[in-house]
């Protein structure tokens, strides 16, 4: 495993050290990145063969060296379309919690159980704090999530299964931020929301890693990536680097890097067409993809950089054209998509039609998380209903939780 040098802000590029628990650059709360000694890497450690770890955890080699709390997360597979041949799929549907959120979440729950924290905080779009619960009760730490009231029912009820201390907000993601910010100094959490600790990028470096090493150690062209927060794809780009900077990955151009939301919370989109550098608050941020509503997201500055420098762009699509995109992968390819992978996958359809990529381009779509976490949305966005019946099995009286009411 690799020792961690220092973490660089992503903004002012000054270097502060990693001993104790960071979240943001002191000097202009930039998002920090972690950095390693890739030199000492590259003599030390060969990329992974054939075999090894089935897990995130086989790229240790660029991995804080700490004991990883781990539920076997990452190293995913990845599906070629039945009808595209150029199109590939990396099903992270099947991580622990059912989403790529349990890549970031192992790592800043094992850097926090190396630092010894006991508390951990945040605010979620809802697969985040399903992630954030699991693996604080693997670690036997406590986890406090806020989440919005109208999440998917499966994020409300991971979180209560976990023991977690849950907190449905009448508000967006945005709102459960300001509500950690302001009471986890009183109450001793640790914040760990997205970007605003520098652990959660390196659990999901490693899906560019993999993506990487399942294409033969080859860039594909074009990399499509539901866009909230923007961890996977900031998290990707510093992969490539760094597998540049190792020589793991075979001279060529990196992939374009496609950045997806939902028209109903396009902030980053809305700035991308306006040339901005970073976003304003999305007014009203409504959408049934759940994990895009994030109406200002704190590294916006990184997702503009990374798409503009990799020649790729930041689109969205709009929820009929979601539906519309899961239904048709479900029919004819028999994957039950997330609404955020449906995003990317109709988003797939629209640069095709519009030229912007061409069928031949090898292209990786992500599905971040399981379709079946999202049955009471998609039943909803579907008008389907379950004929009343009577319960199989006898009532029982309620069972712990920890739940506050707002
Ligand atoms: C299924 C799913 N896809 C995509 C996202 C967006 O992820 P990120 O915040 O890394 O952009 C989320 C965030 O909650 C999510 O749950
Ligand atoms: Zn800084």
């Amino acid at each position: 495993m690799a020792a961690i040098t220092s973490l660089e802000c992503s903004r002012c590029h000054q270097h502060v050290s990693a001993d104790l628990p960071r979240t943001v650059c002191p000097h202009c709360a930039g998002s920090l990145y972690v950095r390693y000694d890739l030199e000492a890497v590259k003599h030390s450690a060969a990329r992974p063969g054939p075999g090894g770890v089935r897990s995130m955890w086989r790229y240790s080699a660029v991995l804080p060296d700490v004991k990883p709390v781990t539920l076997g997360e990452g190293w995913t597979p990845l599906l070629r379309s039945q009808r595209h041949r150029n199109l590939y799929v990396k099903e992270e549907a099947t991580n622990p919690t059912g989403a790529f959120k349990a890549r970031g979440m192992s790592a800043a729950v094992s850097m926090a159980k190396h630092y010894g924290l006991e508390k951990l905080a945040a605010p979620s779009a809802g697969n985040a704090a399903g992630a954030l619960a699991a693996y604080a009760a693997a670690a036997g730490i406590e986890a406090h999530i806020f989440m919005p009231k109208d999440v998917p029912f499966a994020n409300y009820l991971e979180g209560m299964a976990y023991g977690a201390h849950v907190t449905l907000v009448d508000g967006l993601i945005s709102d459960c931020g300001r509500m950690v910010a302001e009471r986890k100094e009183a109450e001793g959490w640790f914040d760990v929301s997205t970007l605003k600790e520098p652990f959660r990028v390196e659990g999901k470096k490693t899906m560019g890693y993999e993506l990487v090493e399942q294409m033969g150690w080859e860039y594909p062209d074009a990399v499509f990536y539901p866009t909230g927060g923007g961890v996977g794809l900031i998290g990707m780009w510093k992969a490539f680097e760094e597998m540049e900077a190792l020589g793991w990955v075979k001279p060529g151009k990196r992939p374009k890097m496609i950045a997806v939301q939902a028209s109903g919370c396009a902030p980053v989109a809305k700035a991308y067409r306006e040339g901005a550098d970073a976003s304003k608050m999305f007014e009203n941020a409504a959408t049934f993809a759940a994990g895009l509503r994030v109406p200002k997201p704190y590294g916006d500055y990184l997702i503009l950089e990374i798409a503009r420098e990799s020649s790729g762009t930041v689109i969205d699509v709009d929820d009929d054209a979601i539906l519309a995109s899961l239904l048709d992968w479900a029919r004819h390819e028999g994957l039950l998509l997330c609404p955020e992978g449906a995003a990317a996958t109709a988003a797939y359809d629209r640069l095709i039609e519009t030229g912007f990529l061409a069928p031949s381009d090898r292209v990786v779509l992500f599905n971040t998380g399981a379709g079946l976490k999202y049955v009471d949305m998609i039943a909803d966005a579907m008008k389907l209903k379950r004929p009343a019946q009577e319960k199989k099995y006898p009532e029982r009286s309620p069972v712990g939780g920890i739940i506050t009411p707002v």
